[in-house]
């Protein structure tokens, strides 16, 4: 799959791009390829080890092997403690989180190797989320590049650089869907749509993984939250998810397949529950679906103390409960809660839990460490020296900053003084004002994880546009703080004057609003998504204070977060609005490229911008009802005190390039459930500068036995292409892009007619229709019975 998706951005066919459709590997439930990972996880080699280990163990030991501990956190870094120390030497603990440090992770191997009976190895597992050192753009923000190279790329130097470190195994790509805004966590994942999520998905693990396991610069990828956490009630992070077996399949369970596919070394069980059962319980999804149907070989890791949870949810009275339910679902390694180590001895010594269970799961644990070659070099050839080398380099910063600015996305762009106000012209600057807290935050564009990055590596948006531009007045002025987003009657409004006082006296004004690093991630969900603090009061007085002057001063607004804001008020009043995410160490950098036109924009939402909150969720592959939504119009489905139609669509982001399509047409008009057909457009740059737009088509099965989303993505593309330039696109629709769970859950294409759109967004007007005949074509046999 990565290989086609590298083929989409890099082959070059004079005017016509033909795009092979990726469904067949998102989508299709039989496994067709083994991936080098499965390869070694499975290999004879692999096995022997964890069989003639597993031989010698102890049942202690073999507890030991599924228990993960957290390291601490020590005066220069982390660090383990002597009683962590100690449970090493023990063999009670097979892995650790959060370590990582050559040196230290060299100290904690070697007692593993040198000081405990049997010699095994720990793994060290980490959030390397977005990067190690070298901080990338959040995952959502690599999302908006809809570039899975770029996707692959980062993930690779962020292996390189993890491993170069000590660590062997990342907790990424978090690979939930969210639809939700209001979810801190939509942040780490790539947005609302199964598609583009399962291509990142691909496009990450084979970045972390590469190609060969044993490599010293592989990194044990891990897809979670296994699944559909994402859907948490009300936004609000750890609560429970409602949802039908039809949702599950069709939007959630995607991506999680395709990472599967893709040889994903290890899964993490979600907090959530699902129809009743939380996942770190649920033998349904962890054996049946996972392992029976999906033939996983990896292992499966549980999330933060979720096998203690089981408590909480209220489905195991006692820890002794809890760890008998979740080892049995399928949970191999117990994160941070020690249930397993704990409880479970005495149990299986009175033959009331089976240790042919216990021993499946040490031997996954025991195979993937024989996979990552740690049995044959625990210390993977870490050293400081490699450290060094290899973190931070300046290529890793270049591609830092080339993949940051591809995840720009520029959502408005208005004429100001008969010129787009975008980019900003240096002739025409002799000073600027830059507004706003966030300009000056070096801790903002780290994200909510962020590896072992530092402030002090990241350059800021107010660094990032002097150095773009030496010779022009720069005048900064915070505005209004951030932390007022839960003080009531505590927001802070004096800096506003200052602020006026500079959009009056500047040439042009860039306003930089939005949210910190700590406003989304976990345990960071919002009940609103507006912007936070009196940050909408400083916008105002500023646009106002920037038009009241002679000449008027173009106000640039440009908003960093990890999430979607609903921010009507800045779309309708600002001369540009820029979503910038939380982009890296780059961001200010990258930014300045874009905002100066050294680099034209072509990043596109993964999410769907609300105007207002209370139209969360809110995302653009839903079901219609019996009463599709009419503009004022009561007794359809609609609001009475706002619009239901987002503020920008999935999919939308300007360049400024401007892109025509046309000439849609279809190689056939009807075709049998089995056949494909070809759907061809021409993509012409109609503007007067270079640029790339993302492509996008989206299919309908406009009347099927079960409902149907509005329009789904089935597939993208970026096109370069130079003013005046036209090339024609072509894909090929095949069964697997038709298909669905019909209502006996079995994979189907139904005769019917389908219609298909290509564009700039899942706005796109420009359509086709073609018809399915004959019977109705079965592509897989139900899933297991949902439970
Ligand atoms: C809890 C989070 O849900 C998970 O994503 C993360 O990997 C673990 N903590 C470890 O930090």
């Amino acid at each position: 799959m990565t290989r086609y998706v590298l083929l989409l951005v890099t082959v070059v066919v004079p005017s016509v791009l033909v795009i092979p459709s990726a469904a067949r590997d998102l989508h299709s439930q039989g496994r067709v390829a083994t991936s080098p990972t499965d390869t070694a996880i499975t290999s004879r080699r692999a096995t022997r080890i964890a069989d003639s280990v597993l031989a010698l163990m102890t049942l202690e030991e073999k507890l030991g092997q599924l228990t993960q501990a957290p390291a601490g956190w020590g005066q220069t870094g982390p660090t383990v403690d002597a009683a962590g120390e100690q449970l090493v030497r023990e063999g009670k603990l097979g892995s650790i989180l959060s370590l990582w440090g050559a040196d230290v992770t060299r100290r904690m191997q070697r007692v593993a190797v040198e000081e405990s009976r049997l010699r095994i190895p720990l793994i060290f597992g980490y959030d390397v989320i977005h990067g190690m050192r070298t901080i990338f753009p959040v995952p959502l923000a690599m999302a908006a590049t809809f570039d899975s190279a770029a996707a692959a790329r980062a993930a690779r130097i962020a292996a390189v650089e993890a491993t170069a470190m000590g660590v062997h195994w990342t907790f990424a790509p978090m690979v939930d869907i969210a639809r939700d805004a209001r979810w801190g966590r939509i942040v780490e994942g790539a947005g609302e749509d199964p598609y583009l999520g399962s291509v990142m998905a691909i496009a990450q693990v084979r970045g972390y993984q590469g190609d060969n396991l044993r490599s010293p610069t592989a990194l044990l990828a891990t897809a979670k939250h296994f699944a559909a956490y994402g859907a948490a009630e009300a936004g609000r992070d750890y609560n429970v998810v409602s949802l039908s077996e039809h949702d599950l399949w069709n939007v959630y369970l995607p991506p999680f397949h395709a990472a599967v596919r893709a040889g994903v070394g290890s899964l993490m069980a979600s907090f959530n529950e699902i129809n009743g059962t939380p996942t770190h319980a649920s033998d349904w999804l962890l054996t049946s679906v996972l392992r029976d149907q999906w033939r996983y070989r990896g292992m499966v890791v549980a999330d933060w103390s979720g096998v203690w949870e089981l408590m909480n949810h209220g489905i195991a009275a006692d820890s002794l409960t809890a760890a008998r339910r979740a080892l049995r679902a399928g949970v191999d390694l117990e994160m941070s809660s020690a249930l397993y180590r704990n409880t479970l001895s005495a149990e299986v010594r009175a033959g009331r839990f089976p240790l042919p269970v216990v021993d499946t799961a040490v031997h996954r644990i025991l195979r993937v460490k024989a996979a990552l070659g740690l049995f044959a070099d625990p210390y993977r050839g870490v050293s400081i020296d490699r450290e060094r080398r290899e973190v931070l380099t300046p290529q890793h910063r270049a591609a830092a900053r080339e993949i940051a600015r591809e995840a720009i996305v520029l959502l408005t762009n208005n004429t100001v003084a008969g010129a787009p106000a975008l980019p900003l012209l240096r002739r025409n600057l002799r000073s600027l004002a830059v507004i706003g807290a966030l300009a000056n935050d070096s801790a903002a564009p780290l994200g909510p994880w962020s590896g072992a990055g530092r402030k002090e590596d990241v350059v800021s948006v107010l660094a990032g546009v002097r150095n773009a531009l030496p010779n022009v007045q720069i005048n900064y002025a915070p505005g209004v703080p951030l932390d007022t987003v839960r003080v009531e009657g505590a927001v802070r409004t004096e800096g506003i004057a200052a602020a006026e006082q500079l959009a009056r006296t500047a040439d042009a004004v860039l306003l930089v609003l939005g949210e910190s690093a700590d406003m989304s991630g976990e345990g960071a969900s919002r009940s609103s998504v507006e912007l936070p603090g009196a940050q909408l009061q400083l916008a105002q007085a500023v646009v106002r204070a920037a038009r009241s002057a002679t000449p008027a001063k173009p106000v640039v607004v440009v908003l960093l977060g990890g999430r979607p804001l609903a921010v009507q008020w800045l779309a309708d009043s600002a001369s540009a609005l820029v979503m910038s995410w939380l982009l890296g160490v780059e961001h200010g950098n990258a930014l300045a490229d874009v905002l100066l036109g050294d680099h034209a924009p072509s990043g596109k939402l993964p999410v769907t911008f609300p105007r207002v909150t209370g139209q969360v969720p809110i995302y653009y592959n839903h079901k219609n009802t019996g009463r599709p939504p009419v503009d004022r119009q009561k007794y359809t489905s609609n609001y009475i005190d706002a619009s239901w139609t987002p503020l920008f669509p999935f999919g939308h982001g300007l360049s400024y390039a401007t892109f025509n399509y046309a000439n849609l047409r279809l190689s056939r008009d009807s075709l049998r459930g089995s056949d494909s057909v070809i759907v061809a457009v021409d993509v012409t740059n109609s503007g007067a500068r270079a640029g790339t737009d993302v492509a996008q088509l989206y299919l309908r099965d406009d009347a099927a036995s079960v409902t149907r989303p509005v329009r789904e993505l089935r597939g993208f593309v970026r096109v370069p292409l130079q003013p005046g330039e036209m090339r024609t696109l072509r894909w090929r629709l095949g069964a697997d892009d038709l298909a669905f769970h019909d209502r006996d859950m079995r994979r189907v294409v139904e005769p019917g007619t389908f219609t298909v759109w290509v564009g700039g967004s899942s706005a796109a007007t420009l359509q086709g229709r073609f018809t399915v005949t004959g019977d109705v074509v079965v592509l897989a046999a139900p899933p297991p019975r949902f439970r």
